[in-house]
């Protein structure tokens, strides 16, 4: 497997879990709802796996868009899946939608569970990459597909003042330290060979796969 520089923190810090809710909330209708469209079209029934889930508002735009689905979201990080479930609640979806804390690498389910994966934003996140594409083809049934996006289309979709505005003066000073501590430390970045490299050590074959800058799209199918 390409060796990659492994990122010093594996998930979302409990610190940081208000400050990227409030982030995520501002994308709902321009990155969410698109982005739950592409991932199940084409998929009119079944269970959909999504990895790093972080406040869960792929899976509630998910289940709202397409009626006879059902979603379950895993993140490492309590306090966002604690988040997930209020949204899913207000949103109407929870008969639906199901969340709870879990490690991409090391899945709780059965082989062959879901119909498909998906995940967006976590890959530049995980200390072993390979092993979470392992894991999304085992738990997939034979034909289901892994719809991978990296990074998610938050920091960069959200309006900076109003986001900054919705921010209380604690949650300003942890985001300006956050901001700090990805300067120091950049987030990971892929290359096309190391890419091809955690594909290639999966069980999969690749439907699609872009390598963009840092922007990495990838649908994979199940043998
Ligand atoms: C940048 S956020 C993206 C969240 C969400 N998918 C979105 O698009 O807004 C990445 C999420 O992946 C989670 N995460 C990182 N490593 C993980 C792992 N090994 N297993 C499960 N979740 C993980 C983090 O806690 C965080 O919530």
């Amino acid at each position: 497997m390409a060796r990659h520089r492994k990122p010093a923190i594996e998930g979302i810090p409990r610190l940081l879990t208000t400050v990227y809710e409030k982030a995520c909330r501002l994308v709902v209708e321009s990155y969410y709802g698109p982005m739950a469209g592409r991932i199940t079209a084409r998929l009119s029934t079944g269970v959909i796996l999504d990895l790093g889930t972080g406040p869960g508002y792929l899976p509630i735009e998910m289940a709202r868009i397409a009626p006879n689905i059902r979603v379950v979201g895993v993140d490492l990080n309590l306090g966002l899946i604690r988040s997930a479930r209020r949204n899913a609640r207000q949103a109407g979806v929870s008969h639906r939608v199901r969340f709870e804390t879990g490690h991409a690498a090391g899945l709780r389910f059965a082989d062959r569970t879901f119909d498909r994966v998906c995940s967006t934003g976590m890959l530049h996140m995980v200390k072993d990459p390979a092993a979470v594409l392992r894991e999304c083809c085992r738990v997939l049934k034979p034909g289901g597909e892994a719809w991978i996006f990296d990074p998610a289309k938050v920091a960069s979709g959200a309006d900076r003042n109003r986001y900054l505005a919705s921010l209380t003066p604690v949650e300003k000073l942890i985001f300006r330290c956050f901001h700090l501590y990805t300067r120091i430390n950049p987030p990971n970045r892929y290359s096309r060979w190391q890419i091809d490299a955690m594909v290639a050590a999966a069980d999969f074959r690749v439907v699609h796969l872009s390598v963009t800058g840092r922007e990495i799209e990838m649908v994979l199918r199940k043998q």
